[in-house]
């Protein structure tokens, strides 16, 4: 019986290693009035970096090539309902299933945007490094205690680490199991089935 995989133990197990604890959630909470304040600017600069690349560009496009104004309203909204809900980040069972659903947003387009292909995963570490940088530029400037600026822009880097973490897991194309080590003895195709490719490669059948 294959092992589900767990989203939840991964996300323990990363908050250990770098060393996330109760006291930094905490701290992020009681620091973000300042983050709150600033959450539409900071989303609005997430977008308006999108818009000047080529290749992010691209994805809040009109057929035309005009910006779809409404569509980047939404994703704007998204973004930022994500940043405040991140403020409530858990280590718990729920939180990283959430993220991996976004994360598979990104990797796999729907229907009605296939044609564009994923949104490249490297985008989705620099977006990660934009937000840490907005977040501290904001803290820095809102805390009168840069101590405090700085320990929740620590706790705040930790956390959007693990979501990173998470959301990249979503370009995995399967989800990973334990290997499986028997072939299904009802399965029609035996161990040497090959694919026509695996043929052709090898110069066709005749
Ligand atoms: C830190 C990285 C990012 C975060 C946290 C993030 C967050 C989100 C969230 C929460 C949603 C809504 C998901 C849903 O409806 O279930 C979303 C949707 C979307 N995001 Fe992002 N995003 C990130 C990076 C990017 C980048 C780099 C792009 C492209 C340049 C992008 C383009 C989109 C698009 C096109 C959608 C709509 C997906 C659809 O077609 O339904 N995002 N994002």
């Amino acid at each position: 019986m294959p092992e589900i995989y767990d989203w939840p133990g991964r996300l323990r197990q990363l908050a250990e290693f770098v060393g996330l604890d109760q006291s930094e959630l905490d701290l992020i909470k009681s620091t973000s009035f300042a983050v709150l304040k600033n959450a539409d600017d900071m989303t609005a600069a997430v977008y308006d970096n999108f818009l000047r690349f080529p290749e992010t560009r691209r994805f809040f496009l009109e057929a035309d090539g005009e910006i779809d104004e409404d569509r980047l309203t939404r994703r704007k909204h998204s973004l930022a309902r994500w940043l405040r809900g991140s403020i409530d980040f858990k280590i718990d069972a729920d939180y990283p299933v959430r993220v991996l659903a976004t994360g598979i947003v990104h990797s796999h387009p729907p229907s009605h945007r296939a044609h564009l292909g994923s949104i490249p995963s490297r985008f989705m570490v620099a977006s990660m490094s934009f937000i840490q940088t907005a977040l501290a530029d904001v803290l820095w400037a809102e805390l009168d205690d840069p101590d405090l600026a700085m320990r929740a822009s620590i706790a705040w880097n930790k956390v959007l680490m693990l979501q990173l973490d998470i959301l990249l897991a979503g370009y995995v194309s399967e989800t990973p199991t334990e290997p499986v080590s028997q072939q299904n003895p009802e399965d029609p195709a035996g161990p040497d089935a090959r694919t026509d490719v695996t043929r052709l490669e090898e110069g066709g059948d005749d």
